[in-house]
């Protein structure tokens, strides 16, 4: 099930980040990404209130960013990610986005992948972004309703 994320989530939030990520987000980070304006972070549990994955969505006028998409190791591939990045982009369109942006690390296929089957183009490539040698690629989709 998708709700909104809630303070009492954070510390499933960050373990989930820390035991089974490369940890990109501190807990600090996730704790102010749940009290944030304009932003959007929904989690997706279990009947027993597991959490099997978050993501983070924050939107300035017409452009919505997918900030952090996690979802746990042993529920990948159920489509978690793909329902909780659809029900961004629908809050996206609510709030005025027109398109949805985000980076990536360029080494991580799984998530390219998962942004391309949703629809996701390379619209540019930030050099270092991650660190030296690690770049990212900026992707985008449009979420304009074609006419
Ligand atoms: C990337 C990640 C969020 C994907 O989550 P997920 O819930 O497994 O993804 P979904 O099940 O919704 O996958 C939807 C589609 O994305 C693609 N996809 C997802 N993972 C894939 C993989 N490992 N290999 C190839 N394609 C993949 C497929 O097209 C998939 O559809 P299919 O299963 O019908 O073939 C997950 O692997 C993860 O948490 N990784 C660690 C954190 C991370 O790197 N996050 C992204 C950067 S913030």
């Amino acid at each position: 099930m998708i709700t909104l994320a809630v303070g009492s989530d954070l510390a499933q939030i960050v373990t989930l980040e820390e035991e089974f990520t490369d940890a990109r987000w501190s807990a600090r980070t996730w704790a102010e990404e749940l009290v944030a304006d304009r932003a959007l972070t929904l989690v997706n549990k279990d009947r027993w209130g597991r959490l099997l994955g978050v993501a983070t969505f924050h939107w300035l006028e017409d452009v919505a960013d997918l900030n952090r998409v996690v979802v746990h190791p042993a529920h990948r591939r159920e489509g978690i990610a793909r329902r909780l990045i659809a029900a961004g982009m629908e809050w996206a369109e609510q709030v005025g986005a027109r398109r949805v942006l985000l980076e990536v690390e360029e080494r991580n296929s799984p998530a390219i992948r998962l942004y391309e089957d949703l629809g996701f183009m390379v619209l540019a490539r930030r050099r270092n972004y991650y660190g030296s040698g690690l770049d990212a690629l900026v992707m985008e989709l449009p979420l304009e309703s074609e006419s």
